[in-house]
């Protein structure tokens, strides 16, 4: 979608396939091709996993009975692999059950956790192995390893989390009941399908980012959000550098910050030569401050004080000015006043406005003689 800078109007709404998408499309760091994925949901439900640009392209379109829940994706050179956690959507409940897309999901762990291998250049599925089952938001990053697979993600036994978000939880006064993730790393053997996991970090890491040359590549550092203690037991209160070869190093502001950007210091190759950016948030003041790690050491390098609260995941301060004010100054608690009266997780979840009843058109097609479906036309033939 396109606004008006000036008055917010709404100027382009442009086509995007299906009804469920990621929040986090896939940017080639050779190609710069664009690569995203959408669940479409009716009688026959799918995954379409396209490439955008100005002539969308759909290299692969998958059919399934019961889509998963899918934050993110994981892509390689060669390879998509959607990983399907067991948490999935009945298509009827959304056309006739629930009033949200969100409740219209379900665990069953007896399904495990499936990974769809997606070759990129033929769009053909090569390899679907289970595992047990597990749950994740976000992809740390992905790579191909000769003849195998690494897909790292921010994993959580189940998909509890997902009520923890809801504000009703979120508000309790502390100890806060929140799972923690740890990054687990699985390989696929490209030959056999054969699956193994292991644990990379143990502790709470979630929002990641790695440098944007490294997505689908090897890697070795990766930047999140993490908790002093373990289990957390309030919202993420520190920033954690994950190091594949030496032990991870973290900043803890004694305030929340959010998800960290790693912004690359141009024209330099080191990995994690650069900063990483973050909004803090202080609950005490309800003021706000972007701040500036440097991506290295991890040491604050810059502030600047915005006087007002940024919602969290937000890192796009126009306000701000750079004050010395002294970075320990905050004071831990819970925030009074959580910001958004929707679940926390609404991206890709009926983020683009997905109602449930709408799918009904797509079951039914039109109306006798042509009329406009209306669902009141089913009262009476469907059970109640
Ligand atoms: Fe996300």
């Amino acid at each position: 979608m396109k606004f008006d800078p000036e008055t917010l109007e709404t100027l382009v709404v442009e086509d995007e396939p299906g009804d469920v998408t990621t929040a986090h499309p896939y940017i080639d760091p050779d190609t710069s091709e664009k690569i995203s994925y959408a669940a479409e949901l009716g009688r026959s439900c799918s995954y379409e996993i396209y490439l955008e640009g100005r002539e969308r392209e759909t290299p692969a379109k998958i059919t399934v009975e019961e889509p998963a829940y899918m934050h993110s994706f994981a892509a390689t050179e060669s390879y998509v692999v959607l990983v399907e956690f067991p948490y999935r959507i009945d298509p009827f409940d959304t056309a006739f059950g629930s009033s949200t897309v969100a409740e219209c999901y379900s665990w069953n762990s007896d399904k495990g956790t499936r990974f769809l291998v997606v070759e990129r250049g033929s769009g053909e599925v090569v390899l679907e192995p289970r595992a047990e089952a597990f749950f994740a938001f976000h992809h740390v990053n992905n790579y191909e390893d000769d003849d195998r697979l690494v897909i790292d993600v921010a994993a959580y036994p189940d998909a509890e989390v997902i009520d923890e978000l809801y504000l009703d939880r979120v508000r309790r006064e502390p100890p806060l009941e929140l799972s923690g993730a740890e990054i687990r790393r699985t390989h696929v053997d490209l030959a056999s399908g054969d699956v193994e996991h292991k644990t990379l970090y143990p502790s709470h890491f979630e929002l990641p980012r790695v440098h944007p040359y490294r997505w689908g590549r090897r890697y070795r550092y990766a930047y999140g959000v993490g908790n002093e203690e373990s289990p957390p037991e309030t919202m993420s209160n520190q920033l954690v550098k994950y190091d594949s070869e030496e032990e991870a190093t973290t900043w803890t502001p004694e305030c929340f910050p959010s998800e960290p950007v790693f912004e690359p210091r141009p024209d330099r190759d080191g990995e994690d030569d650069g900063v990483v950016l973050t909004v803090v948030l202080d609950p005490e003041t309800e003021e706000s401050a972007l701040v500036a790690l440097d991506a290295e050491s991890m040491e604050e390098v810059a502030r600047a004080d915005v006087e007002q609260t940024v919602p969290f995941e937000s890192t796009a301060v126009s306000t701000a000015k750079p004050t010395n004010r002294n970075p320990r100054r905050c004071h831990p608690s819970v925030p009074r006043e959580p910001v958004r009266e929707r679940p926390l997780i609404t991206s890709g979840l009926g983020a683009r406005g997905f109602e449930p009843r709408s799918s009904l058109r797509r079951w039914f097609g039109s109306g006798p003689r042509g009329r406009p479906f209306e669902p009141s036309s089913l009262a009476g033939v469907l059970p109640g």
